[in-house]
């Protein structure tokens, strides 16, 4: 990936419906959007030129806006053409998507009820990294100090930007301390999600995750989900407390970014990253590589 710092890449972002300059992509510092949170985005990747699941997408951006009470001014199906239109005038084939919305700059105080409402997308050279002998390995992860907070204390089920805070808090202390990511509990002290990724484990060859109540169900959450019935695996959906986390065998986090990455410690706990751990991974890669190229 280039070196350069996000708001200074060649190219072109869409914003508002026209296509203007990567550099000159900018919103004024008082933005509603920027002093309270009144903002929403989705992650996305593309593969071999197409982006996987691009409408599950553009769905949950919009209804994550709704959650915040704003509507994005744009249809699914318009937001999957501009996203489509964005890569290819890119030229891009493996790359990132990230579709942003947030109120403007009308009104600056809580209320802000006629703030226009902007969407901008930009996409990235984002190549899948996919390099199975040294992924097995797994990645390390402590345990987070934030918890997913209460369903009733915040918009859970919302991409919202806010909802972030806590995960950049917890995971810049994870990295402090050496670890790749933190695994945060819920509320309720039970184990939830990382801080971009949902969680899997095994035991005894059945699957087992935490119910999405209070977090993100991740789109690749369920892809994976869906492999894994496919070929016969028990999955479990269920509440999972943290003193279980040394009775299973493997354990992996999934999401658009991560895709299906092997976890081999959580604090004290360790686990051997195997066969279902292996076997998701290769069924995810072949599920979201396009059909034509993947035959
Ligand atoms: C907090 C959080 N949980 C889970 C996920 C996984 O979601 P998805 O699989 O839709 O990318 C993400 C990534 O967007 C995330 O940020």
């Amino acid at each position: 990936m280039s070196p350069l710092p996000f708001d200074q890449r060649d190219g072109l972002i869409w914003v508002d419906g026209t296509f203007v300059p990567w550099a000159e992509a900018k919103l004024h510092v008082l933005s509603h959007g920027l002093h309270y949170g009144s903002s929403v985005f989705e992650g996305e990747r593309a593969y071999g030129g197409l982006i996987f699941k691009s409408t599950e997408h553009s769905e949950r951006l919009r209804r994550s806006a709704e959650v915040l009470d704003f509507e994005i001014p744009y249809t699914v199906a318009e937001i999957d053409a501009a996203k489509a239109l964005v890569l290819s005038k890119a030229g891009l084939s493996d790359a990132y998507i990230r579709p942003v919305a947030w109120r403007g700059s009308e009104m600056m105080g809580v209320s802000a009820q006629s703030n226009t409402i902007h969407l901008a997308i930009a996409a990235w050279d984002w190549p899948s990294y996919f390099k199975p002998e040294e992924r097995m390995k797994g990645i390390r992860l402590d345990m987070a100090q934030y918890r997913r907070p209460d369903p009733a204390t915040a918009p859970c089920h919302s991409k919202a930007a806010g909802l972030y805070m806590i995960c950049t808090i917890s995971k810049h202390a994870a990295e402090r301390k050496g670890y790749a990511d933190a695994l945060m509990l819920d509320w309720q002290g039970r184990v939830a999600e990382c801080t971009g990724a949902n969680v899997f484990f095994t035991r005894d060859g059945a699957i087992h995750t935490p119910i999405a109540d209070c977090f993100l169900d991740g789109i690749t959450r369920r892809t994976v989900i869906d492999l894994a019935k496919r070929r016969g695996f028990e999955v479990v959906e269920r509440r999972i407390m943290p003193d279980e986390l040394s009775t299973f065998d493997e354990c992996f986090i999934t999401g658009t970014a991560a895709e299906v990455t092997p976890v081999s410690e959580i604090a004290a706990h360790r686990y051997t990253p195997a066969t279902i751990t292996a076997t998701l991974m290769d069924d995810y890669m072949s599920e979201v590589r396009p059909k034509a190229q993947a035959a």
